[in-house]
């Protein structure tokens, strides 16, 4: 598996996030997969290396995927709710992080509601002058990038299983319907996709969708349109990314009523017709069923590749953790 040309220490953001990297990522999370289809799936490549998972919000796939990755790895985990922690007695986050510092933490994953703390924690990992690195689990409306490789991984493995490349996406149609404006999937997906040569049209509201996100597209392979209907988005579209109404981040009524978001921007069978024939969904999870999509699209195995995303989880978080942990040893 190719590490020596890897150079990145944190993994925070996808927003210069290389052709290279994508490549290698989605070609390491390949063999970690056929590792993964194997009796014994546990290869030794992380032992003695210690993985602490610190979770300041809630979640069940980031965390349970990436205490799954290191695991497969042989790595030692940790793992952090900050609700039974002493953050409740008053405990700062860089005291935290430097707590599991002292006990040879060798990777954070760090999940925060505020956006920058990874930033932050590696910024003072870098000025310890520790060989420590931070994988961003989600922070904030910043950016979740392992979510965003995971969905990657996911559209590129089913265009060309045995050899997954951003390539594949080169004019490829994806929309991104949804609570764009909190979504940090949503932002991690923009870097991906259009480094990938995808079209990405994001679908929303005006309330949900404000007209600067034009900017991230700008100087990108692929091309960034938005949509304030979700029909003229979905025309002949390949692929449909789905996000959660993010009702924890919304400060004020943006929108009139669930039942009318639904009929103008849920995702149904119906809808679909004006996509592709062969038009695949994905959703990062967790779902509002009926809400942004509806329940019966999204268990649908013919349309929905959402079960697939979580499966794909492990073996791109497997990919990440190698890819940043290998060289410590
Ligand atoms: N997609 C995602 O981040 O899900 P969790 O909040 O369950 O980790």
């Amino acid at each position: 598996m190719p590490t020596n040309t890897w150079t990145r220490h944190h993994i925070l953001s996808l927003a210069d996030f290389t052709a290279f990297e994508y490549d290698t990522v989605l070609q390491t999370a390949a063999s970690f997969q056929e590792v993964l289809s194997r009796r014994t799936k546990k290869v030794p490549t992380l032992q003695g290396q210690v993985v602490a998972n610190l979770f300041f919000e809630p979640s069940t796939r980031t965390r349970s995927s990436f205490e799954l990755a290191a695991k497969r790895l042989s790595a030692d985990t940790l793992t952090f709710t900050s609700a039974t922690s002493s953050i409740t007695k008053g405990e700062t986050i860089l005291d935290t992080a430097k707590t599991y510092l002292a006990m040879g933490t060798d990777i954070m994953v760090i999940r925060h509601r505020e956006a920058g703390v990874p930033s932050a924690i590696a910024q003072e990992m870098d000025r310890l002058g520790v060989r420590v690195s931070v994988l961003n689990a989600g922070d904030g409306q910043h950016e979740h990038p392992s979510q965003a490789l995971l969905d990657l991984f996911t559209i590129c493995t089913l265009l060309d299983p045995n050899y997954p490349q951003i390539e594949l996406l080169k004019n490829k149609k994806i929309v991104i319907v949804g609570d764009i404006l909190h979504s940090r999937v949503a932002r991690s997906n923009i870097w991906s996709l259009t480094a990938s040569g995808a079209q990405v049209h994001l679908a929303a509201p005006p309330t949900l969708l404000p007209k600067l996100f034009a900017d991230y597209g700008e100087d990108r392979p692929g091309k960034l349109f938005l949509h304030w209907e979700l029909e003229p988005a979905l025309q002949d579209a390949d692929f449909v990314m789905t996000l959660r109404l993010q009702k924890e981040r919304m400060t004020a009524n943006l929108l009139p009523s669930l039942r009318e978001y639904h009929q103008l921007f849920g995702v149904t069978h119906s809808k679909l017709k004006l996509c592709q024939p062969n038009v695949k969904v994905l959703h990062p999870g967790p779902v509002n069923r009926g809400v942004e999509i509806s329940s019966e699209l999204m268990d649908d195995p013919e349309f929905s590749l959402i079960q697939t995303q979580i499966t794909s989880g492990v073996a791109v978080r497997m990919a990440l953790l190698y890819l940043i942990g290998s060289g410590k040893v």
